[in-house]
């Protein structure tokens, strides 16, 4: 059952004994109940009732108006929720037939009977409120279809830009282990070189002992000596490299006097080569500074160590370092060959050599630089190369003067504003 209260009934009718009776009957069973005269006002009504609740519209089929199927019409133009009921002459089963073929959801016939105007206004309200709930459904539904999509949608652009950057991810681990795969060919091969050379020299020593003069003992045995150098030296570079790419390298600070380290560097060139001076210029400020000893020992070596190498005999390299606020910039300057401008980053990597004349001539493994480049950024610096092809190379880099003070901004951009003079 219904509340009443909540069921707008609407009665087109004119006024009559028994018109009135319906409405008590209506108003005494506490529906809202509207009288209107003609099809206008029943038209008026339709137009601004309140939708939320369902109405019923009882049609006299002759108002004073006899307009009682244009209220029909109406009705049926009107938005959902609302049933009409013809009221028709006692047995006028023509307009009841007609009735409901214009679109009434019930009749009622005059004289009234209220119990079955009670049962009849119960049904066409069940009616409407199924009509207005299907609706409602049909209505959610479509938000819900909406939301759907809108939620596939973000969830796709979501699943393809995952994609993308899983692609990326994939493309940089093939890169990395090409990489990986090309650094453990190249450790291999600079490892097997020395020991193939050692295993040969040693092995004609014992097998052709006796047959071997002096002279050519000494040379074998020096060969051996050298060999077994070089790959002490390759096995620690390769160590000190790992160390540094895994992070697990220690960092011991303390004060450090820069032209000492230049100078300890330097003797132990003469060593190597003595054909070359070592000329240190730096300026107050930039003497010394807080950090690891060995670490910028290894830095100097390795530079000074290359500049050497490449230097012709007879020339100079410059060690030339300037204050800047926090920061040390610092260059190892020759008059090499250079280092060709598409191979300034290359030769960061390991095992990159220029495979050019003096290339060929110059002994190196071609990690010296690898390392030096993960000391200085291990050590919050930066480097890079300058220099023109034939006139010498500019080895720049930067270093804090207290480990771990001076930003890495800084740092790079004074690097990249120093200009080494003299040349
Ligand atoms: N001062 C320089 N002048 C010209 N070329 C240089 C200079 N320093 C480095 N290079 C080029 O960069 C390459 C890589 O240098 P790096 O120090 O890494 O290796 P290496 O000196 O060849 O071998 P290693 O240092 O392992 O003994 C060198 O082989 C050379 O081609
Ligand atoms: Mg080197």
């Amino acid at each position: 059952m219904n509340d009443p209260s909540q069921i707008q009934v609407l009665v087109v009718e004119g006024d009559s004994p028994q018109n009135r009776e319906l409405d008590d009957y209506l108003r005494g069973r506490g529906y809202k109940v509207r009288r209107v005269p003609s099809a206008e006002e029943a038209a008026s009504f339709l137009k601004d009732r309140d939708t939320s609740l369902p109405c019923v519209v009882l049609i006299d089929i002759r108002p004073s108006d006899g307009k009682g199927f244009d209220v029909l019409r109406a009705v049926q133009k009107s938005p959902p929720g609302v049933g009409a009921v013809m009221v028709i002459g006692n047995a006028d089963l023509k307009a009841a037939v007609e009735s409901l073929n214009e679109g009434a959801s019930a009749t009622l016939q005059k004289p009234f009977d209220m119990n079955e105007v009670g049962i009849v206004l119960e049904k066409v309200v069940e009616k409407q409120k199924l009509v207005i709930e299907n609706i409602n459904l049909v209505r959610r539904l479509k938000e819900m279809n909406l939301d759907l999509e809108r939620a596939v949608q973000e969830k796709t652009s979501e699943l393809k830009t995952k994609n993308l950057v899983l692609l990326e991810i994939v493309e940089k681990l093939k890169v990395l282990n090409e990489m990986k795969s090309r650094f453990v060919a190249n450790a291999s091969h600079e490892l097997q070189t020395p020991i193939t050379s050692i295993l040969g020299f040693a092995s004609m020593l014992l097998d052709y002992w006796e047959k071997i003069d002096r002279d050519q003992v000494i040379k074998f045995l020096q060969v051996i000596r050298d060999e077994s150098q070089r790959l002490t030296k390759t096995s620690r570079d390769l160590l000190d490299l790992s160390h540094i790419q895994e992070g697990s390298m220690q960092v011991e600070i303390k004060e450090l006097d820069l032209p000492d380290i230049v100078a300890k560097v330097a003797e132990s060139m003469k060593m190597v080569k003595d054909t070359v001076r070592i000329v240190s210029d730096f300026d107050e400020g930039s003497r010394v500074i807080r950090s690891d000893e060995d670490k910028v020992r290894r830095i100097f070596t390795n530079l000074v160590g290359n500049a050497v190498k490449f230097s012709p005999d007879g020339s100079a390299v410059r060690v030339r370092a300037r204050s800047r606020g926090r920061i040390v910039v610092v260059s190892v300057i020759d008059d090499g060959p250079g280092v060709p401008e598409d191979k300034r980053d290359k030769i960061f990597e390991p095992f990159y050599r220029v495979r050019d004349e003096t290339g060929k001539a110059v002994r190196g493994t071609g990690l010296g630089l690898a390392i030096v480049k993960a000391t200085v950024e291990a050590l919050g610096g930066v480097i890079r190369v300058e220099g023109t092809r034939g006139k010498g190379s500019d080895f720049t880099f930067v270093l804090p003067k207290e480990v771990g003070e001076a930003n890495g901004k800084e740092q790079r951009s004074a690097a990249g504003a120093e200009r080494s003079p003299g040349r």
